[in-house]
């Protein structure tokens, strides 16, 4: 197993527009995480990930870029990121940037030039087809986001390709030109210090030849066979690796859309000189069926032991993976495994425990490590997120669902969900901003807070701290090996780790009823505890309470 620094560091994903507002305008910007530096520091978190802070429209909030190589200005200044990354680099964390290369913004200078003739030389930057039959678009494909992926553009009767919102064009990475460009704005920043990407949607870049038709199957199944792994999707990334990232003391994250566990080796593979890691759909849509609102299933332990299991057996020794349970695409961690009402505290440290102990980089979101919730949204004039109001309007026409109905499923999976401001403390708006902020504040801020966690020592807050800690001083969290015990029980998730004579042994409980575990191990320590009692016989007879875990020390 080879070590690393961005194998046993943690990344926290900052979303900057909803992080922290230095001038009270509403909106997120680059000094307000400035002046929570030393917050993050004090979390043990070793790599921090921005959300999109360039130029952008914001249709889909800085995911659709007009300008890679300049601040968004509600964001603040090129002078503003200067300072916010050598403040960082003070404080001996890192710092990535996203890089979004699948698709740019309809108001980039790009595109702007590809419409203005067939003949321009910007024109082969996107993807460009001649209508199908009677005018319909070139084929069946669906955009993430709901309707065709394709739009008409009037002006050359052609339509071009968007996988994403209609200001998403997508990029042509076939014409080496668009390469050399996203080359050229990766190394603008590598060149002042950034020390890697996340790699937006980055399975998608290679499109499959003549475009076929999607199959009348689910649409994971057609992100998986039609979109992503296209043909050159290894020959661009080796190349972006061999060209750019391998030049500097860089790391590479890709978003795993699109790519099982049969597939990920070939992009993380140590030896294929592709992608450091991945994190992947697995887990995160683990409780959606098919479409993001439709047929979402309830949460299924056992299903969820699965997905780990077969990724590590997949990945082995071989290759790596980040491994998050939530970010700004998916409703909030505890409320979608947890429980956020009686058992908030106890169960959003158990599901920590659980991801801080699974094998991967480990991968955490921001308010995390606060709790915080889903937040339930009044009316459809509160949404925000592109995605969820594409299935309100797509609704409204098809109607399946009723009104109620549709917003009820957007409060459940949508993704403002996660979008919700950072609860600093309980003044107006959770003190992100005096002014209204862009996206409602959850109105539990009074009791769900930074600044009153701070003060608790049994809050959540300060129990990410303590097993960040001890993550960091033992190594057997992150490199050690996984052994499963129980596989089939469906409220105990039970392993050990070992690293040679360095055994933990992981008991959680995920109902919210007692359950009873009998160990044969010798437990030498109780490393951490979600509640202040170990109930232990001494037939090693453990008595857990509801979403209690437990992490031990085991000779
Ligand atoms: C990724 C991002 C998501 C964005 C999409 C299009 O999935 O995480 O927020 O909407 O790509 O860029
Ligand atoms: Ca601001």
């Amino acid at each position: 197993m080879e070590l690393s620094w961005f194998k046993k560091g943690t990344i926290y994903q900052i979303y900057p527009r909803s992080f922290n507002d230095s001038n009270n305008d509403g909106i997120g910007d680059l000094r307000g995480i400035i002046e929570k530096l030393d917050y993050l520091k004090s979390l043990h978190v070793d790599i921090l990930w921005l959300s999109p802070i360039f130029s952008s429209p914001n249709d889909d909030n800085g995911y659709d870029i007009s300008d890679y190589c300049s601040i968004m200005p509600e964001f603040g200044s090129m002078d503003d990121f200067e300072e916010l990354l050598e403040q960082t680099h003070q404080r001996g964390m890192r710092l990535v940037l996203d890089l979004v290369a699948n698709h740019c913004s309809d108001e980039h200078r790009w595109f702007e030039e590809a419409k203005k003739s067939k003949d321009n030389p910007y024109r082969d930057y996107f993807h460009w087809r001649k209508p199908g039959n009677d005018g319909e678009p070139p084929n069946n494909w669906k955009s993430f986001f709901g309707g065709s992926a394709w739009e008409f553009d009037e002006a050359s009767g052609e339509y071009y390709l968007h996988l994403f919102t209609r200001k998403q064009p997508d990029l042509n990475w076939e014409n080496p030109k668009v390469r050399q460009e996203i080359y050229e704005a990766m190394r603008f920043w590598l060149d002042k210090g950034v020390d890697g990407f996340r790699m937006d949607v980055i399975p998608l870049i290679s499109k499959r030849e003549g475009y076929p038709d999607a199959p009348n199957v689910g649409f994971r199944k057609v992100i998986e066979d039609v979109y992503a792994n296209g043909p050159r999707v290894h020959e661009y990334l080796r190349e972006m690796t061999e060209k750019v990232i391998s030049k500097y003391d860089a790391f590479s994250l890709a978003e795993g859309v699109g790519i099982n566990h049969h597939e990920a080796g070939l992009y993380v593979n140590h030896d294929r000189k592709e992608l450091n890691m991945l994190y992947h759909f697995d887990i995160l849509e683990c409780t959606i069926v098919n479409g993001k609102f439709e047929e979402s299933s309830v949460f299924d332990l056992v299903n969820m032991k699965r997905i780990f299991k077969r990724w590590r057996d997949a990945m082995g020794n071989k290759g790596w993976i980040a491994n998050a349970l939530g970010n700004h695409d998916f409703a909030r961690m505890v409320s979608r495994f947890g429980d956020d009402k009686k058992y908030w505290k106890q169960s959003a440290k158990m599901l920590f425990m659980m991801q801080a102990t699974q094998n991967g980089t480990l991968n955490i979101y921001q308010g995390d490590e606060i709790g915080m919730t889903n937040i339930t949204l009044e009316n459809v004039e509160e949404v925000k997120d592109v995605q969820s109001l594409n299935f309100y309007e797509d609704n409204l026409k098809t109607k399946r669902y009723s009104k109620e109905e549709a917003l009820q499923m957007i409060n459940k999976e949508g993704r403002d969900n996660a979008r919700t401001p950072v609860q600093w403390n309980d003044e107006i708006n959770g003190g992100f901003s005096i002014k209204a902020p862009w996206l409602k504040t959850n109105p539990n801020y009074d009791k769900i807070n930074v600044e009153r966690q701070e003060d608790d020592e049994d809050s959540i807050l300060n129990f990410y701290r303590k097993l960040l800690k001890v993550r960091k001083e033992n190594d057997v969290f992150v490199y050690g090996d996984f052994e499963e015990l129980d596989f089939g029980n469906p409220n105990l998730y039970i392993y050990k780790k070992s690293l040679g004579d360095d055994k933990i042994m992981v008991v959680l409980n995920f109902d919210d009823t007692g359950m009873v575990f009998n160990a044969s191990e010798s437990i030498s320590e109780i490393l951490l505890n979600n509640y202040s009692d170990f109930k232990i016989d001494n037939d090693g007879k453990i008595d857990l309470e509801p979403y209690q875990g437990v992490i031990l020390k085991i000779n």
